[in-house]
């Protein structure tokens, strides 16, 4: 290396959006290269608003490797981060910065260690996909701060080992993660289906019911689904192929009736697979069951579908609005509903579109 000195730092600070499936991935066919029993196809949040913020720093001072989560020390010992570091390094190249005077070559990437502070900017582990916005950012931090030149597919597929649902965060708009076919997990990869342009008359609100973290992670959650329930094999057989083919072309025509339909059944049936584990596992709550009914509802009253609802494994609301219109008239609702101050007070609304905040005052 040209500095001698061993004082120099390299940073890299990357931000990523968090993902909210619209058909879900549950259940794993190998836990190690987490690799899924089925297709899953989400949406990619506003990074204005849920994201996460990862900064990575490579030194000749470091003498381990080092990660804080929300100004809090982890363990980086664990498989999955492990995975992740070991697929990146391997991809490193030749670094220089010519302000600080540091050249790295390709070959010291295995002799330096990195620190990693990450933020998120939602509550973590609570059922708002923080393992995907949070290994997606991990994996993309560390390719830019090591120069590796792999296309977004292949991140995705290093991403996928931190957490499955994080592949699909490296892409914005809806995006699909193909389990594969191959033992290695080589084809295993999230591709994006259409970006954010192709249908952006949706309007994301995320009701908060609880931010406190799970009793049951998404990892443990499935493992056990896979290993006790029933219905899982034919959700992921039957049911989940035939959704995917209907959800992309939903997506694809912008049919909101139909992405509708699906993404509300294929919620429902998820959360139908954890109660089905034994022990069966209670992602939602009451005041996420009172959301779907009074959605339900509403779009019963109004003849065609005006909102579709997803909750990911816990009981925070993802409420999908055909337009403008009806997130306004859906937060009127929300407020109506669930008041502030009440026992049933949904502590924030995170609303994917900053005008229509201006708009309601
Ligand atoms: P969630 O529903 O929020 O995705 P999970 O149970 O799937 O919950 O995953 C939560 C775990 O993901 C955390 O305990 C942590 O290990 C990991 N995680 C969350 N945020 C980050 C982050 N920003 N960087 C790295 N790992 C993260
Ligand atoms: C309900 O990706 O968090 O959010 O792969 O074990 O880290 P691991 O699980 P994770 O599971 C996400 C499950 C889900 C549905 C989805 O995002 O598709
Ligand atoms: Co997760």
């Amino acid at each position: 290396m040209a500095d001698e000195s061993q004082k120099w730092v390299l940073m890299v600070t990357a931000q990523t959006p968090t993902n909210i499936a619209v058909i879900k991935y549950w259940g794993k066919r190998d836990e190690n290269l987490i690799l899924a029993i089925n297709d899953s196809i989400s949406v990619t949040l506003d990074p204005a608003h849920l994201c996460t913020t990862t900064t990575v720093a490579v030194s000749p001072a470091f003498n381990q490797d080092r990660m804080w989560l929300n100004g809090k020390e982890i363990s980086l010992s664990g498989g999955r981060y492990q995975n992740c570091l070991r697929e990146i390094r391997a991809r490193a190249n030749d670094v220089e910065d010519k302000k600080k005077g540091v050249k790295i070559a390709k070959k010291d990437w295995e002799n330096l260690h990195v620190h990693v502070a990450s933020y998120n900017n939602f509550p973590t582990a609570a059922g708002l996909a923080s393992s995907a916005a949070g290994f997606a950012c991990l994996v993309y931090s560390l390719a830019k701060l090591m120069n590796v030149q792999e296309d977004n597919g292949r991140l995705s597929a290093i991403a996928r080992q931190g957490s499955g649902s994080a592949c699909r965060s490296l892409y914005g708009g809806f995006v699909k993660w193909v389990m594969g076919k191959e033992e290695n997990g080589s084809d295993s990869i999230a591709v994006p289906l259409v970006d954010e342009k192709h249908w952006d008359e949706l309007v994301i609100i995320i009701a908060v019911v609880c931010s406190r973290q799970k009793e049951t992670s998404s990892t443990s959650g499935m493992r056990e689904t896979v290993e006790t329930s029933a219905l899982i094999e034919h959700r992921a057989k039957e049911v989940v192929p035939k959704r995917i083919i209907q959800m992309e072309e939903a997506i694809q025509k912008r049919d909101f009736a139909t992405f509708t339909h699906l993404t509300c059944a294929d919620s429902n049936q998820f959360h139908a697979v954890c109660l089905d584990t034994s022990p069966p596992i209670f992602y939602m709550n009451d005041t996420s069951h009172r959301i779907i009914s009074c959605v339900e509802k509403w779009n019963r009253s109004e003849g065609t579908p005006q909102v579709a609802y997803t909750f990911d494994a816990g009981p925070n609301a993802v409420l999908i609005a055909r337009n403008r219109t009806y997130a306004a008239l859906l937060l009127q609702r929300l407020l109506f509903h669930f008041p502030p101050n009440s026992e049933t007070d949904l502590n924030s609304y995170v609303i994917g579109d900053k005008s229509l905040m201006e708009d309601i005052g």
